[in-house]
């Protein structure tokens, strides 16, 4: 009876805090969202992430409660504060989703992307970003051939007459098969990519049970306590029979290239003298390479693919650059691309209208600070939704609209600090100049070998694709013409 009684006690009064003492109570949101992160887990659950956050942005203004502790922001001045030069001395990674989201207990503060401790940081971060720049010129290119006409040819795309094609399932086996490439120099085995993907439907269910258990344990007791948590979310899985997936070595063929991410890693390291970074180290930087080159630029080329057929009058564009500037597909280069302002601005169209990354693993932890004149205690959840800023008047004339032009003359883009898709500050993507690089090469090469009509028209990037902490299953169904016969002779 007394356990009863303390048991309501401890409800009542736990209730009465999330309600109306907890500093954030007066922050709008959904009133669910005071108690419980049941928004988020429904924006997992659905699909929907970054479409249900944008709804909650237009429903309640630019900062939103999400969650008991859990801040979402739409302005760029919150961009600055959260991701900015500064950001690291108000805000940590270590209870974030980025950093609890590693697969095994043995990668955390092993991986720069999900690093928690300065020095880690401080020792990886040079390594990672100038071997990422040094396979951008001399390497990636020739590696990006090897997995494209590998893809080509495994899907036999219109040798001679219009080929119907899942442009989409193509894209993504040749990026596996590139990952795999530039992180190691060997070719994937195709049918190792669906371990990928339990893996992240994994991750995706334990990021819902953390969610909960943050209602009532702070996020960095959490990220403290891990492999406890973790531990706990395993019986659950087992108890009710869920799939769940293990890390374990991809496989791979046996040909193989000498230059690749792996290998000028650990020349790197030699060099710097950082012989205390152990070889299976580097070898996981350079698997989040690979899942990096797969996990975003599938989805993000398929997005730029979606649009351009969606909107013939600029794939005609895309079209009549590449076709009056070279003569030949063996002329087709990256450094030549680079100067076609009609691509590039189709790019980065793309990455504004379809972010590759949602505010769900751009979150930070705030250390006790203020934005946007609101005061975040320590252990909130904080981030700032890119799709909001991408799709905001405010910002942007017709934001809803793919307009390539809107990046050559400036008239319909007010505010060009609402999209950057690759952060700044300390954190910002280094993989940025090969993400270029490597959406220049699949669009200019496809398009200027190809045309193409979309078959399932009805597809809507909108209702029928899934975002949880990126983009999925945008569904490409392609009739490809060559427009010369028999080009690549496979
Ligand atoms: C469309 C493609 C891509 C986009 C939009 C993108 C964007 C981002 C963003 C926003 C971050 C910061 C995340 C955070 O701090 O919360 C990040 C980090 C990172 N990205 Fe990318 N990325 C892309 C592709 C790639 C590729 C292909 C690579 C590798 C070849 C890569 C390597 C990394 C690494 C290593 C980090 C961690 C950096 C650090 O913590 O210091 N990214 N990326």
């Amino acid at each position: 009876m007394l356990a009863l009684y303390l048991i309501t006690v401890l409800a009542l009064g736990w209730l009465c805090y999330r309600l109306f003492l907890d500093p954030l109570s007066h922050v709008p949101g959904p009133f669910i969202s005071k108690l419980f992160p049941l928004y988020y887990i429904r924006m997992i659950r659905d699909g929907k992430h970054i479409f249900t956050l944008r709804e909650l942005h237009d429903t309640y203004g630019p900062i939103v409660r999400v969650g008991p502790g859990d801040l979402s922001f739409a302005t760029t001045s919150a961009f600055d504060s959260i991701y900015g030069f500064a950001a690291d001395k108000s805000f940590a990674i270590a209870g974030s989703r980025r950093s609890l989201l590693v697969p095994q207990d043995t990668m955390v503060d092993i991986m720069l992307s999900n690093c928690i401790t300065k020095e880690s940081r401080q020792l990886l971060r040079p390594l990672v970003t100038s071997t990422l720049s040094e396979i951008t010129g001399a390497c990636s290119e020739q590696l990006f051939n090897a997995a494209f006409s590998e893809g080509l040819k495994l899907y036999r795309v219109g040798r001679t007459g219009s080929t119907p094609v899942t442009l989409s399932d193509m894209n993504n086996d040749y990026m596996w098969d590139l990952g795999s490439l530039l992180a190691f120099g060997k070719h994937a085995k195709r049918f190792s990519r669906s371990k990928f993907d339990i893996l992240v439907d994994d991750n995706e269910r334990f990021m819902c049970f953390l969610e909960m258990c943050f209602c009532f344990v702070d996020r960095f007791t959490v990220q403290r306590y891990r492999t406890a948590f973790y531990k706990v979310w395993r019986f659950f899985c087992y108890l009710a029979r869920m799939p769940t997936l293990q890390y374990g070595s991809d496989d791979h063929s046996n040909i193989s290239f000498e230059d690749n991410h792996f290998a000028r890693l650990k020349i790197a390291a030699k060099k710097a003298g950082e012989g205390k970074i152990a070889d299976n180290y580097l070898e996981l930087n350079s698997y989040s390479t690979k899942l990096s080159v797969y996990g975003t630029s599938h989805t993000s080329v398929n997005a730029i693919f979606y649009y351009l057929l969606k909107n013939p009058q600029s794939l005609k564009k895309v079209e009549e650059e590449l076709l009056s500037t070279f003569q030949s597909y063996s002329e087709i280069s990256d450094e030549r691309l680079a100067k076609l302002p009609y691509l590039n601005a189709c790019i980065n169209e793309t990455l504004r209208i379809a972010p590759t990354f949602s505010a769900g693993i751009l979150q930070r932890v705030s250390k006790g600070a203020t934005v946007d004149g609101i005061y975040i205690p320590a252990g909130t959840g904080v981030s700032v939704d890119q799709y909001s800023l991408a799709h905001s008047e405010e910002h942007w004339e017709s934001p809803g609209s793919f307009l390539p032009e809107r990046w050559l003359d400036c008239k319909s883009r007010k505010n060009v600090k609402a999209s950057r898709p690759f952060l700044i500050g300390p954190r910002q993507c280094p993989g940025r100049a090969i993400v270029y690089q490597l959406f220049r090469l699949a669009v200019g090469k496809t398009v200027y070998l190809y045309q193409m009509e979309l078959m399932n028209k009805n597809f809507d990037i909108a209702r029928h694709s899934s975002s949880c902490l990126a983009w999925t299953n945008i569904d490409l169904e392609v009739a490809m013409k060559p427009r010369v016969p028999d080009v690549l002779g496979y």
